[in-house]
């Protein structure tokens, strides 16, 4: 066609759209619209039940919100007992945590060496599926890549459809075996195809956790330490479910609500993830670090360090984005749970692995920014540093990739998503549809003829 030019007509289109501007913030209030699900002072409104998990962050008092130190219960039970029994029998727990959140009780040791042996059965891949899914096609993002892949499971499956409780509990297993091979391989053909290095693609193996198996197919040599995998181990169990509100569980309840298959589900799942807001806030937690670290001279300095927070705040440094990463949370108030076994268990590493001084900043960050950030809080609860702040530097402390960060928190939290989705078609029968509350007034269709031409 003469004169085209998409770009020139992108930009144009750019330009043209603006319909609304942005609504006024006292709209929401005057149309009792709740504005990202939440109630005035913070809280998320009530969308339904659950007894997968509890996220216990504040007491309410008189109506007032009472900050208390933050707790995490799966099926009822402390995730901090959850790590200190493994710890204290030395063992792995992700498996333990997953079949917690999937049947509700801690499993006898019969039970979980059964589901210990159907994840690995799991974890071997449909004959060509790496090659035809994968390989054909990655992704520079492991995350598009797995919300692909699983996508694609369903043509594997020769009941995709069914979404009877045994099916999607068959179904919810194969995904949790499955996912952590989908990463590594995704990951490496991506290695291959854009950054030009070598791809190897290592077949699980038999008679290792999940966390031992993603270190040993991720490394060229294989090899990994018992310390390293126990770490990774634990930030599994730390990251395995967060509540039916967190964004993703709330998207996968949403989408299987419509009573559709786990595949659509699931991916819808791991897209909510990926984001910054959600998932992905690991990895700006590491910018942020290397970007604290090229501008602040002395790391020991906490006036120079608030005086770098302040210019993040204010847009001048950072992302732009005026967030301090890693810290906050829609429910914690006073200490996330997860943040704090979490320091404690980087801690024993640092030295160790030359990591010292970035866990120096970052708990540096976390006592320093509190003060900054309160006034921009909806009541005086207080912020704490979230999960985030510490997972990245674990992950860098065991080598692995940063494009692996927000892939290995959906390897972890499918165990959640699909506790959640068989727990929506077991009870509640019901498809999600709220209401959006309509602004604009009639108006009176114009004939293209009669519209003029800007
Ligand atoms: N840095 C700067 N400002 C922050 C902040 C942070 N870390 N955390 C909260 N705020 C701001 C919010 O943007 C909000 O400002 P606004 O009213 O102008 O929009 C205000 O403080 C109140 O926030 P609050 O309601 O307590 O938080 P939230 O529930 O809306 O958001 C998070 C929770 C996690 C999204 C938010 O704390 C955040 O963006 N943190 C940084 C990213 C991060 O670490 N994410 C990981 C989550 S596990």
């Amino acid at each position: 066609m003469n004169g085209f030019n998409m770009e020139e007509d992108f930009k144009y289109l750019a330009e043209k759209y603006n319909p609304d501007g942005e609504f006024d913030g006292k709209l929401y209030v005057q149309c009792n619209a709740k504005r990202g699900l939440r109630n005035a002072d913070g809280t998320g409104i009530v969308a339904g039940l659950t007894r997968i998990s509890n996220v216990h962050g504040y007491l309410v008092n008189e109506y007032e919100r009472v900050p208390v130190d933050g707790e995490l219960f799966y099926r009822g039970i402390n995730v901090a007992d959850l790590v200190a029994g493994c710890e204290k029998e030395n063992r792995f727990g992700y498996d333990e945590a997953s079949w917690l959140l999937l049947f509700g009780e801690l499993p006898s040791a019969s039970d979980l060496g059964m589901y210990s042996r159907l994840i690995e059965h799991c974890r071997k891949i449909p004959n060509n599926f790496i090659d035809d899914v994968i390989m054909r096609t990655p992704s520079r993002d492991i995350m598009n890549m797995l919300a692909r892949a699983v996508l694609a499971l369903y043509s594997y499956d020769e009941d995709p459809d069914d979404i009877s409780e045994v099916n999607s509990l068959r179904q919810s297993m194969e995904l949790i075996g499955r996912l952590p091979v989908l990463m590594v391989a995704a990951y490496q053909a991506k290695r291959r195809t854009y950054d030009y290095k070598s791809m190897y693609l290592h077949f699980p193996l038999d008679g290792l956790s999940t966390a031992e198996n993603i270190l040993s197919t991720l490394r060229a040599d294989r090899k990994f330490t018992e310390e390293e995998a126990i770490l990774l181990d634990r930030c599994m169990i730390l990251h395995a479910e967060h509540g039916g509100g967190n964004n993703s569980a709330f998207v996968c309840r949403a989408v299987t609500s419509s009573a559709t298959d786990i595949y659509s589900a699931v991916a819808a799942a791991i897209g909510a993830l990926k984001g910054p807001r959600h998932g992905g806030a690991n990895l700006k937690v590491c910018d942020m670090l290397d970007d604290i670290k090229a501008h602040v001279k002395d790391i020991h300095d906490d006036d120079e360090i608030t005086a770098y927070l302040k210019k993040i705040l204010a847009g001048e440094a950072g992302d732009g984005s005026r967030l301090i990463y890693g810290m906050g949370h829609a429910v914690y108030t006073k200490s996330d749970p997860r943040a704090v076994i979490l320091k404690r268990e980087a801690e024993r590493m640092v030295d160790e692995k030359g990591y010292r001084d970035d866990f120096t900043l970052l708990d540096a960050v976390e006592r320093l920014s509190p003060a900054l950030l309160n006034s921009k809080m909806v009541d005086d609860t207080g912020i704490c540093a979230n999960v985030d702040m510490y997972s990245g530097l674990v992950y860098r402390m065991l080598g692995i990739p940063r494009e692996l960060f927000t892939p290995l928190f959906a390897v972890a939290r499918m165990s959640g998503w699909c506790a959640h989705r068989l727990e929506e078609i077991q009870t509640s029968h019901k498809i999600m549809r709220p209401a959006y509350r309509p602004l604009t007034k009639k108006r009176v269709y114009v004939p293209i003829s009669e519209r003029g031409d800007n």
